[in-house]
């Protein structure tokens, strides 16, 4: 016997309205619908399934609402009619899906997302696929956080503003400078404890240039002052932030590398009491009016005299004791050292071919990390630069 060739689907009359005897029916519509959708391989045989189950006068859609609904009992219509609506849709989607496939290739499932359709207003299922598929453009995107000033640059511009303010102009220089820079035209003696190794980082396999090429990293900004006054006649009025580095193990109060702003004022009749005058109104612009200033005597290879100058302590207000105690930040002493400062030695102006008979001026130099640490209350300085968000964020 030969096989039967499976004969085509045909929307069958129904005698039994009840659930189970629908569903069976409907499981057939379905199954049938999935096998011709299959089937369908060009725009000629899509046509045919398209006409064979939507058209209006005698598609398969048609005929179920026929045979279905429309000769269901009373009692049973809502459910032959759910199931019928149920089944439209299913169909809708069917032939839709298989028309894409077909006209372009893609199978529905694998649709890139956000995909531009074109609306076909004269097949309403599609509406459907619309919803489910479109793209939310009201969904909000991926946030990526701003980014803000670090503490330590905020600092840093605010110690360059205080001078600006007061007609400074800003210079900067380089990170890996020569010996001649960092240590010989700023007066060191040859044999300095500071070109020592031990505190100083050279950078390596220099043996071979004479001492004044080789290069390091600038241990101070004050080398800047040296290349300022190389490009510029007096008068000078500069400042120059900008990152150093020291052989310095790090722990709560050191760091390998931090930053400085050096100040430099050349002119005629410059004298101590413009340096004064000028560090003591930039420490009561930094920290507020009621700090005070107070000059002792120091050492620096390139200033003479120089100083070391300390403000009335921040948290106890220059009285050395606070809640009944000595003040921790002072040492009971009442004062803060924070900065170097002095008059420019002549000896300088002769590396620079200024007359020190003609000039006179003055420098300084801050830490920026000390100062950001006193403004802030921060007892650590690794915190400046671990990165942790949570530590920066409080400077929003
Ligand atoms: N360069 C000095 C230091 O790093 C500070 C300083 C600058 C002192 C200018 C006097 C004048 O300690």
């Amino acid at each position: 016997m030969t096989p039967k060739k499976k004969s085509a689907y045909t929307v069958p009359k129904l005698k039994d309205f009840s659930a189970p005897a629908l569903k069976k029916a409907a499981d057939e519509l379905l199954s049938a619908l999935e096998a011709e959708s299959e089937a369908v391989n060009s725009e000629a045989e899509l046509k045919v399934f398209r006409d064979r189950w939507m058209a209006r006068t005698n598609g398969l859609v048609t005929q179920i609402n026929e045979l279905w609904l429309k000769s269901a009992p009373k009692d049973e219509k809502r459910a032959a009619g759910q199931c019928v609506n149920e089944l439209k849709i299913k169909v809708e989607q069917t032939v839709d899906a298989t028309s894409e496939r077909t006209l372009t290739g893609v199978h529905a499932k694998g649709k890139p997302v956000g995909r531009t359709k074109v609306r076909d207003s004269a097949s309403p299922g599609r509406e459907t696929e619309f919803t489910a598929d479109r793209l939310d453009i009201t969904l909000p995107g991926t946030r990526r956080p701003l980014g803000a000033e670090h503490p330590v640059i905020k600092t840093m511009n605010e110690i360059v503003r205080v001078f600006r303010n007061l007609g400074y102009s800003v210079e900067e220089g380089p990170e890996i400078e020569t010996d001649y820079y960092n240590f010989e035209a700023l007066n060191f003696p040859p044999n300095h404890p500071a070109r020592d190794t031990q505190d100083t980082l050279f950078i390596a396999n220099q043996e071979s240039k004479p001492l004044r090429e080789r290069l390091l990293l600038r241990t101070h900004t004050s080398p800047v002052q040296i290349r300022t006054m190389e490009k510029m006649k007096p008068p000078v009025r500069v400042v120059c932030p900008g990152k150093v580095h020291r052989n310095d193990a790090p722990d709560a109060t050191h760091s390998p590398i931090f930053h400085q702003v050096e100040g430099l004022a050349v002119d005629t009749n410059i004298t101590f009491c413009d340096l004064k005058g000028t560090l003591d109104h930039a420490m009561k612009a930094l920290f507020g009016s009621s700090v005070k200033t107070r000059f002792y005597p120091s050492f620096f290879p390139f200033t003479e005299p120089s100083a070391d100058v300390q403000i009335s302590c921040i948290f106890c207000g220059g009285h050395g004791y606070r809640d009944g105690g000595p003040c921790r930040n002072c040492k009971a002493s009442g004062w803060i050292e924070l900065l170097g400062c002095g008059m420019v030695d002549p000896n300088v102006y002769g590396f620079v071919d200024y007359d020190p008979k003609k000039v006179s001026g003055f420098a300084f130099g801050m830490g920026v990390e000390r100062i950001a640490i006193l403004k802030y209350g921060v007892d650590d300085i690794q915190l400046f630069f671990n990165g942790d968000i949570r530590f920066l964020q409080q400077f929003v």
